[in-house]
């Protein structure tokens, strides 16, 4: 059955370019992103990991662990990543699962046979320190990601797990947040000391919580 937000983010062990590893012990208490890319020694696929691996920082930063997937086997996967350094200008630094036997996309419904029914599409799971599946995100082996759309994803994803906030259209870490509905008048002047505007009885903008002095998590 697919994978739906909310449900039990799959266990798997499987061979990667940094060993065995168990896909729940390798997140430990982080959040994580697994992501599949159709095909080693292809164009796009050479960019996004390179930009990837560039994201490092960003990544240790927020806590994220990051898990790549094509169903190449290993041994091509080590010579395309001598490619990524090459080409990028910088090697990899995550592990990338070869998949030949198809075991975790199969488990993660990543190949979509009417796109292509060999290799998987560009999916991203993002997974919480939970372990359930908090988003989801497929693109067609056409289109490259915007991993950096993947990173203000993350930054609200762990924003709204911790404040009754929600983020507007194209926000950004620091720009203003929604006062959840949820939330009466009443609990928010606890919840929120730096007040909001109320745009609306349903659209109250606060600053960002977690920038504001004296805001309880
Ligand atoms: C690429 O990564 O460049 C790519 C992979 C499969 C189909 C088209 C492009």
């Amino acid at each position: 059955m697919a994978i739906r937000l909310g449900d039990d983010a799959p266990n798997f062990t499987a061979e990667t370019t940094e060993g065995t590893i168990n896909f729940y012990d390798y997140l430990g208490d982080s959040w994580g992103i697994l992501f599949s890319h159709p095909k080693d020694y292809t164009p796009v696929c050479t960019t996004e990991l390179g930009y990837t691996a560039k994201l490092k920082p960003e990544f240790e930063k927020r806590n994220v662990k990051v898990i790549g997937l094509s169903v190449d086997p290993l041994d091509s996967h080590k010579g395309w990543a001598k490619d990524i350094e090459e080409t990028q200008g910088v090697a990899l630094n995550f592990p990338v699962i070869a998949d030949a036997d198809r075991k975790v996309s199969d488990l993660y419904d990543m190949i979509h046979p009417n796109a292509n029914d060999t290799f998987t599409v560009r999916s991203v799971y993002v997974v919480g320190p939970d372990k359930k599946v908090k988003l989801m995100i497929t693109y067609p082996a056409s289109t490259g990601r915007n991993f950096d759309e993947i990173l203000r994803v993350i930054d609200s994803l762990q924003l709204t797990s911790k404040y009754s906030v929600a983020t507007p259209v194209n926000w950004k870490d620091g720009d203003d947040c929604i006062i959840v509905p949820s939330v009466t008048d009443e609990q928010a002047k606890e919840k929120f000391p730096a007040g909001w505007n109320a745009v609306k009885p349903y659209l109250r903008i606060t600053p960002q919580p977690n920038k504001v002095k004296g805001t309880a998590a």
